[in-house]
């Protein structure tokens, strides 16, 4: 049975129509947009875009499921390439200790941080881990994201790392959102591994990787590559170990200090390097070179009382294809891509359709998916949103609220706005 669905008249129908991958430079800010737009869906993927007259011309609209998006903006769903979506507990107070002056790093060196998140994870049941992380869920859908990355590695041991992938899939399985898992094993060295990095990246390597790629829990695999975490040496070897058997690489990069992880990130053909503050030009030369994406996160340093945002205008203007990512995790408790275009244009002087690109179609090209979605285009799945507001340029000049009237997966819709209170 088909499933027709035809939305009309917005008022900015934003297509992002061009080529299937990332996009660079100036093209970042060519969001293709139609103005009295339509789309057209058939049994979930797009089948016509353009002005509503031509496309109501084309489609017959009765019998058919009709939005009109009058005054309102459509556009593709969000796609949140980097998150920690799978973790146990909060870390709130740690805001008080910021705040009075202490160091993400500082923090996590003094035994708090990833390390006190690996506690509560390794203690909390499989149910409570599965409850906690779908409340986040819930709600970055609501906040308009469609297809989501989800890490694993607040559990840096075997059996609590493969009990986070397991619950990464079984949400993907009962909510109508895409998650992409990563492995991200190597996170932090775990306790029992104290001050023997190269011990705990050995048992990554030949106990951890191998279960996971048997029992096909990743998609990808990624590295904190950070003085002070794992160096470029023992980064490389678990990314090759992923490599070798079959699986995508991300990276953690150059995150606090330049570190070498966009340079690395380059040699072994990751996909994306992510959060990218203090990149050497070396590396986001060879990135480029690579056709690595850039993932920046602008809730982390925002989060982290910390002035330093990854110089998105310098990179952008340097030819590296961006993207944005939420972050999501107990240190940047941040489940709205709507927000982190807002920080994006803010504090890294991103300009709103480059926010937006870098959050949809560059965002798409970090997992791996630009063929399938990120642009509103023919023959892609029907991930699209209806905000609730006459223009894109409202998008991260209206921060702190949520701007979605419709988010609809897959043709469907999966979150609307509550009804008008007024009686
Ligand atoms: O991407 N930088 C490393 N990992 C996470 C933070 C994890 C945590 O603090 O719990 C990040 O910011
Ligand atoms: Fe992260």
């Amino acid at each position: 049975m088909t499933n027709d669905l035809l939305i009309v008249h917005a008022s900015e129908l934003l297509t992002l129509r061009g080529p299937k991958r990332a996009r660079a430079k100036a093209e970042m800010s060519e969001l293709s947009i139609v103005q009295d737009g339509a789309v057209a869906v058939s049994d979930g993927i797009i089948v016509d875009v353009g002005k509503t007259e031509s496309v109501l011309k084309e489609h017959d609209a009765k019998g058919v499921d009709k939005i009109d998006a009058k005054g309102r903006v459509v556009m593709p769903g969000f796609v949140d390439p980097h998150t920690h979506l799978v973790y146990a507990g909060s870390r709130e107070f740690e805001l008080e200790l910021k705040a009075k002056g202490k160091s993400y790093m500082e923090i996590l060196q003094q035994g708090g941080g990833i390390y006190r998140t690996v506690s509560d994870t390794r203690s909390a049941s499989t149910d409570e881990l599965y409850q906690q992380s779908a409340v986040r869920l819930e709600s970055m859908i609501a906040h308009g994201s469609t297809t989501i990355e989800a890490k694993s590695g607040y559990g840096l041991d075997k059996s609590v790392e493969l009990r986070i992938l397991e619950t990464v899939k079984k949400l993907g399985a009962d909510y109508p959102t895409d998650l992409v898992p990563t492995f991200l094993g190597a996170h932090a060295v775990a306790p029992e591994f104290k001050g023997n990095p190269e011990g705990y990246i050995d048992f990554v390597v030949s106990e951890v990787l191998p279960e996971v790629s048997k029992r096909k829990l990743a998609e990808f695999c990624d590295v904190f590559c950070e003085k002070g975490v794992f160096d470029v040496h023992q980064s490389r070897k678990v990314l090759l170990g992923a490599k070798s058997l079959g699986m995508k690489l991300k990276v953690h990069a150059d995150e606090f200090r330049s570190s070498g992880g966009a340079e690395l990130a380059a040699e072994v053909g990751a996909v994306s390097a992510d959060h990218l503050v203090k990149p050497s030009d070396e590396g986001i030369m060879a990135m480029a070179r690579k056709d690595v994406v850039g993932v920046m996160l602008p809730g982390t340093p925002y989060s982290s009382f910390s002035k330093d945002y990854a110089d998105g205008r310098r990179l952008i203007d340097l030819g590296m294809p961006i993207a944005l990512g939420t972050d999501l995790n107990p240190n940047c408790w941040n489940e709205s891509m709507q927000f982190t275009i807002s920080l994006a244009c803010h504090k890294m002087r991103m300009t709103p359709a480059e926010a937006i690109t870098a959050s949809t179609m560059n965002s798409a090209a970090a997992l791996g998916l630009e063929k399938k979605v990120g642009s509103l285009e023919h023959g892609k799945r029907a991930d699209i949103l209806v905000l609730d507001i006459p223009k894109h340029t409202h998008i991260p000049y209206r921060f702190g609220t949520n701007l979605c009237y419709l988010v609809m997966k897959d043709g469907k819709t999966i979150w609307r706005k509550h009804q008008s209170m007024a009686t």
